[in-house]
């Protein structure tokens, strides 16, 4: 610790992930590492795609993410008959002075949980992924801000499956990263099964607007150096030249991971980004952008691979403790 900066947020930051990481733990039994990423999400800040098979607690840890932040919390279940207005809102007649007023959709809130996203058209996708992306929405000509803080947390089974639409591609590069939820350990789902027999208290929260506004700021201050700016790129630019894909990750993307690192900095207690903060956080900010050509696919190769060979290949150069 090199810089006396880093002091002061520290103590509070850690404190703060260790009490996130214990009442999460309450309803969902996975790494800390998922609930680290989500955090970092927040603060980055940007929005996250979870996904997973049927039954892995997608949704249970969504809400109990959602509850720790003290925010305006709504839910989305997204299903194939759902309107864009369903989402955003719509001008409807009141019928005692026959005026038209407007009844604000779901999307009106700090925290939404856009549940099982891929099950409704593209139209009702994109008002989502519009406001994600914006900060705002258009009803009837009227441009309204969304609240802030505005973090959307969406859900997704894998694609293969019947009555899905897959996120345009376009689209999911407005995720900040995209989390899988895997099977928890047998040692893990035995612990599910012996405790979860009744229902579990609800989630308290652990933050408010405020102090995510305030963690926000911090993170904005974090130092990034030049040779890590050019490390960021380097992985950025490592994919785009890969053969097995057909797009690489954006300059949005590199974006991205530099914002990512930053919060994960943040949280870690230091002022500056580490490489391995860009290393720890390639895969969930990178991977879900990459559209890989028809034959790689057909080859089995991943995108989580053609990131590994980016790290693989890209070499940090500069001062091993990332401060310049
Ligand atoms: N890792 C886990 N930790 C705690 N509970 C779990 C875990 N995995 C599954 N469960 C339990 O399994 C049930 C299903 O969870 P949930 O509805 O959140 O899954 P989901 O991934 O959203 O499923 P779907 O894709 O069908 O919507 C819940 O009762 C949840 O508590
Ligand atoms: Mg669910």
């Amino acid at each position: 610790m090199t810089d006396p900066a880093a002091a002061p947020v520290a103590a509070p930051v850690a404190a703060l992930r260790a009490e996130l990481r214990d009442r999460i733990a309450r309803v969902f039994i996975g790494p800390d590492r998922i609930v680290d990423h989500l955090l970092v999400a927040l603060i980055a800040p940007g929005h996250v795609l979870l996904e997973g098979v049927p039954g892995v607690a997608k949704t249970t840890l969504a809400k109990a993410f959602s509850a720790t932040t003290g925010c305006v919390f709504r839910r989305i279940q997204f299903t194939p008959d759902m309107l864009p207005a369903d989402i955003t809102g719509s001008y409807i007649l009141n019928l005692r002075d026959q005026q038209f007023v407007l009844r604000k959709g779901p999307v009106f809130a700090n925290v939404v949980l856009g549940d099982e996203i891929n099950r409704a058209p593209a139209k009702t996708q994109s008002a989502l992924l519009e406001a994600m992306q914006e900060g705002q929405v258009t009803i009837e000509g009227e441009t309204l801000r969304l609240p802030d803080p505005f973090l959307v947390l969406a859900t997704q089974n894998p694609l293969e499956q019947e009555g899905v639409y897959p996120l345009p591609e376009a689209q999911v590069d407005r995720f900040l990263m995209k989390l899988i939820i895997d099977y928890p350990d047998v040692a893990g789902e035995e612990r599910m099964l012996a405790t979860y027999d009744h229902a579990p208290a609800p989630v308290e929260r652990v933050l408010d607007p405020e102090a995510i506004i305030a963690l926000r700021g911090q993170a904005e201050a974090i130092h990034v150096s030049a040779e890590i700016l050019r490390y960021i790129v380097g992985l950025a630019r490592s994919t785009r030249d890969h053969d097995a894909v057909r797009l690489g990750a954006s300059p949005r993307a590199s974006l991205s991971l530099m914002r990512a690192a930053k919060a994960q900095a943040l949280l870690d207690g230091r002022a500056f980004v580490l490489p391995d903060d860009v290393r720890h956080l390639a895969r969930p900010v990178l991977a879900h952008r990459l559209v890989l050509t028809p034959e790689a696919e057909l080859d089995g190769v991943t995108p989580q691979q053609v990131v590994e060979h980016a790290l693989g290949g890209v070499r940090y150069v500069g001062p091993a403790d990332g401060v310049r």
